[in-house]
């Protein structure tokens, strides 16, 4: 059986290299916990060299983004060759919060293609912003998938991609405020759906699916269990080490 999956999205903290490497140290103490997932830590490009260092063993370096192409000059950007260098294994692709700052399905597409050629796991994130009683927010998740995934259609490929369900109106939120474990697995099979109608079953059926957006130690259980995700993408609660290591015994114990 695959290993439940955690992904820490550190975003733009913490906001010194000492509180990195301290909190490193602290999570470092619970290694052989973490060794019990495929645990993967997207810290600030900066924090790059230290952090690859602290996590050898128990978890693996990730990017909160890729660059959309791989050679020719581009002021400002970090390609994929630079991210593989430094042994980043996963990148995070599309999440809403560089959506928000124009990222389109199509550059998110770009984004997946390079990813996909230069060996790194793409970590697709779709999400809707929000609901309504029409279903509207159905369609919107199955036209990103769909227009995220263009041209990605080689099985080989389809195997290596996890993709993220963030929904945007429970991401910074209370726990309390995080969506509710009987709408997730309802999510779960609809994406299930769509992405069996992209790839076809088999292919569809081994995608994982995490969730992310107000998970805490609090509700870390009630959302695993029996929703059909294999994981989640965690912002606020990887920077705590104390709640970040109730996720991890969640996703292990459940
Ligand atoms: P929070 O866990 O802080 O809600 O953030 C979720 C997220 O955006 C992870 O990518």
């Amino acid at each position: 059986m695959a290993k439940p999956i955690l992904v820490a999205n550190w975003k733009n903290h913490p906001s010194s290299l000492k509180e990195a490497a301290d909190l490193l140290t602290t999570l470092s103490r619970r290694s052989m916990l973490y060794k019990k997932l495929s645990l993967y830590i997207a810290p600030p490009y900066t924090y790059f060299e230290s952090v690859s260092k602290r996590i050898k063993g128990f978890a693996n370096l990730a990017s909160q983004d890729v660059f959309f192409s791989a050679d020719g000059p581009h002021t400002g950007s970090v390609t994929p060759d630079i991210l593989k260098s430094f042994g980043v294994k996963l990148a995070i692709i599309g999440h809403s919060e560089r959506r928000a700052l124009g990222e389109t399905n199509e550059v998110v597409a770009t984004k997946l293609k390079t990813a996909f050629i230069a060996g790194i796991v793409p970590l697709l994130c779709i999400g809707e912003t929000s609901r309504d009683d029409e279903g509207n927010h159905l369609q919107f998740i199955q036209d990103q998938l769909k227009f995220s995934l263009e041209g990605i259609r080689r099985k080989e490929d389809a195997e290596k991609l996890i993709i993220a369900y963030e929904p945007v109106w429970a991401i910074g939120k209370r726990a309390s405020e995080a969506m509710s474990p009987t709408d997730l697995a309802e999510m779960v099979i609809f994406i299930k759906k769509a992405l069996t109608d992209i790839f076809g079953r088999d292919a569809a059926d081994v995608i994982p699916v995490l969730y992310g957006g107000s998970v805490d130690g609090s509700n870390a259980e009630p959302l695993y269990k029996e929703t059909g995700i294999r994981g989640f993408l965690v912002g606020r609660a990887s920077l705590k080490s104390k709640e970040f290591c109730e996720i991890a015994e969640a996703l292990i114990s459940s």
